[in-house]
Order: structure tokens, then sequence, then C-alpha cells
């Protein structure tokens, strides 16, 4: 077994649970999750959610933090660890991959979110400005150097966090962050359930209608369940690893997925019923937080201070998103390359700033350059999410499932028996996790691509 270094764990596992919810709750939550719901007829499309995250992805959480735990070190030292096979290292390093992937959209994004909490503390979006939020954001973001430069800076921060180290850098950020993000979205949920005509929305986002829900919307649910909940990209490998032996992980996976979905479901009553309240279609894609909320800023009462916390809430679990993927591929490169950690993280800040760049060009000058119809930006977004993540998640269960087998699995999840746990829970998420979810998986690959 590889030895693990003992300076990258975490201090507590309030320590972990903190990154890892803060890796969770990101622009999925706030950017992703709103517009899916309006896409796919809102409640409905909640209930499907909640009872795949309930069933496939919590337990595939917890599997992916048992190999980390168990197996120790980087992605791919961990798999080979656990599954005794070197060819397992493959999973790592297409878990590194993944990350890389993402990352490269995400620091776009990431560097847009700057620019709008730039403009909001600068006075934007209060009450009563005149704006053209549409052709603001579309001059913003397919403009060629502006874009780049808040991207790099969104880069310098979290590298920053990274080079502080584990316990110094992501365990101290996370602890602040998580708590400010929920503080943050309950208070602009309540000002945007107060607002005259809210109703629409609420009702909107709570009551069911089923004849809305379609295949597709089935499909959504779940790459958004793997996406928020930062599944097959090992990062709760990578976590799993700085975690405590005495952790309880079944009871961390579980917390993990609810304070994650709690947060969805709060982006959501923080968004769509202003976006009722003011009459706007719930339906819009990804503009929704750029274009769309920006607009109601300037016509609701407090319009310019929800701005400041919105876009601090975005910025916020953006940051803490972007560290995580920022530390899978680290820990990696580390291993791999047997470097220290401040040149890895410099190496993988050196690479996003190229493929970054390429992302956030592919917006604008480079917007003519496709693969099958997709710009660079969208089709990172699509591989990793649609392709990459599902089949991260493919390998972590089938290795739990099929490689390390259930005694292995238990012994982790009781952290050597001393932890109670009943077994016929061990024995249902163990049935999940080696049959449920590679079913429900590879039949959804097919139906992608058929
Ligand atoms: N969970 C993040 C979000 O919802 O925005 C995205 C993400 C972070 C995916 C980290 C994967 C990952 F490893």
């Amino acid at each position: 077994m590889t030895e693990k270094r003992h300076n990258d764990a975490f201090s507590s596992n309030f320590g972990m649970i903190a990154a890892a919810i803060g890796s969770a709750i990101g622009l999925g939550n706030l950017w992703r999750f709103p517009y899916l719901v309006g896409q796919n007829g809102g409640a409905a499309f909640i209930i499907v959610y909640l009872i795949i995250t309930l069933i496939i992805s919590t337990p595939i959480l917890l599997a992916e933090s048992v190999i980390g735990r168990r197996g120790g070190g980087s992605p791919a030292e961990a798999y080979i660890n656990v599954s005794g096979r070197k060819a397992w290292g493959g999973a790592g390093i297409m878990g590194m991959i993944t990350c890389f992937m993402i990352m490269s959209f995400y620091v776009v994004v990431g560097g847009w979110t700057i620019k709008y909490l730039i403009l909001s503390v600068a006075g934007q979006f209060h009450r009563g400005a005149i704006i053209d939020s549409p052709t603001m954001f579309e001059g913003f973001m397919t403009s060629t150097t502006a874009p780049i430069i808040y991207s790099w800076l969104f880069i310098a921060l979290t590298i920053v966090i990274i080079i502080l180290g584990v316990q110094k850098g992501i365990e101290k950020t996370s602890k602040l962050m998580m708590p400010m993000l929920f503080v943050l979205i309950i208070l602009i949920g309540i000002r945007s359930v107060t607002l005259p005509g809210a109703k629409a929305g609420i009702d909107y986002l709570f009551k069911p209608d089923f004849s809305s829900l379609n295949f597709e919307s089935l499909l959504a649910a779940l790459g958004q369940s793997f996406f928020s909940l930062s599944l097959g990209a090992c990062m709760l490998i990578t976590y799993g690893a700085y975690t405590p032996k005495s952790s309880n992980l079944t009871k961390n996976a579980a917390i993990i997925s609810v304070s994650d979905t709690f947060f969805a479901v709060m982006a959501g009553c923080a968004i769509m019923p202003a976006v009722f309240a003011f009459g706007v279609n719930p339906t819009q894609g990804a503009g929704l937080v750029f274009v769309t909320l920006p607009q109601i800023f300037t016509q609701m009462p407090l319009g310019g201070v929800c701005s400041v916390l919105f876009f601090f809430t975005l910025f916020l679990a953006a940051v803490s998103s972007a560290v995580s993927l920022f530390e899978v591929i680290t820990s990696s490169i580390m291993s791999l390359g047997k470097k220290s950690r401040s040149s890895a993280a410099l190496i993988v800040a050196l690479v996003l700033v190229m493929t970054g760049s390429l992302c956030s060009l592919s917006q604008g000058v480079l917007r003519g350059v496709t693969i099958h119809g997709m710009n660079i930006f969208d089709q990172f977004d699509y591989v990793s999410a649609n392709f990459l993540m599902t089949t991260g998640g493919l390998l972590t269960v089938l290795c739990v499932g099929w490689r390390m087998g259930k005694e292995q699995f238990v012994d982790e999840i009781t952290s050597g028996g001393t932890i109670n746990l009943p077994p016929a829970l061990a024995s249902v998420l163990f049935f999940i996790i080696k049959y449920v979810a590679p079913i429900v998986i590879v039949a959804t690959a097919i139906s992608i691509i058929f």
C-alpha cells in the first residue's frame, strides 16, 4: 500500500463535511438547478431529483469516500490499493481529466461571477437603474480580454487556498464559507418569497404536475444529481483520503447529500418566486442568473442589496467547488509527478490558464469553432457532465461492488466494527452499489446514445 501523506488530512470530521458540502454546493445549485426545474415542469422534477439523489447518488457518494479512505493517497493510488490491480489506476486518471474539463469552463463562469459581484457592489443593479441586461451580458462574455482576465483572477484566488494546504487552506476556508452560503441563501429566499406575486413561483416549485415529466427529465435529474454532488470526478475519493479513520462515512454521505439538496431547493426558492413575481419566463436557460436576475433586481425593493448578496453567494459557491476540483488534480499530480504541493498547483494553474482562456474565447472570437455543433465551452460541459462523470460513477460502484466486496465495504463504513450500523442498512447500501446503481447508469448511457 502507498504511504498516506500525514500532513494532508482534515483535522476533524466537521472539516471534511464542510469541504465536501462546499464542493457540492456550487454553480450547479444556483445556476443549473433552477433553470432545469424551470425547463422540466417544476415540482415534479424536484420530486424525481430527490428520489434519484436518495436512492442512487447518496450510495455512490458513500462508495467514493470508502475508496478514498481505505485506499488513501491520490485517486489513482486509492483505486489501485483497494482493487489490488494496477489497471484500476486509470479510473483515478480519468477523474483527474474530468476535473480538468469541468474546471476549464468553471473558471470562466467563476470569472463572470467576479465581474457581476463588482457590478452589483458598484450599484449597477439598484432599484430603478436602467439596464439592458441581455446586451450587457452578451457584450461582456463575448469580448476577448475582460472575461479571460476575470477567469485568471478566479484561478489565482483558488490557487492560494490550494497552496495553503488541506488544513490551513481547504478546511479553514470551507468552515467559513459553508455556513455563510446557507445564511445568504436563506436571506435571499426570504426576500424573494415575500415579494408581491411570489405565490405563483412557490406553487410552481411545490405543486407537482407529473404530466410535464418525460424521459428527458429523468436523464436531466440524474445528470444534475451527479453534477451537484460532485460524483464521478474523484472528489470524494480525494477528500475521503483526508478523512479521519473514526468518521462515520454513512452519516457523512447523508449529511452532504441532504445539505446540497436543501441548498438547491433554497436556491429555487430564492430565484423562482422572483421570476414569477416579475412575470419572466421560468424556462429560460443558463441566462437566468446573469440576464434575468439583474433585470429583476432593478425592479424590486432592496434590489441593490439583494444583487450584492446574490452574486457574493454565487462567488463563494463557485470558489468552494473550484477548490475541490483543483485539489483532485493537484493531489494527482503530486503523486504521479512526485511534485511538491506548490509546484503541482502551479502546473495545474498554468494549464488552466490556457484551457480556461480557450473556453472563454469560444463564447466570442472562437464561436465558429464547433464540434457536433457545440462550441468548446459547451462541449467541455457536455462531455464532462454527461459522459465522464457518469462513467466515473460507474467505475466507482463497480470497484466497490465487484472488486472490493461486501466484507471490506462493511469493515470500512463501520470503521473496523467500531461504529454501530444496522446490518440491514449496510446490506441495502451494498446491494444498491453492486446492482442498482450500475444498471441505472448503464441504462441511462444507452438511452443517451440511442
Ligand atoms: N458540485 C459542483 C456544482 O454543483 O457546481 C460542481 C463540481 C465540483 C463537480 C467538483 C465535480 C467536482 F469534482
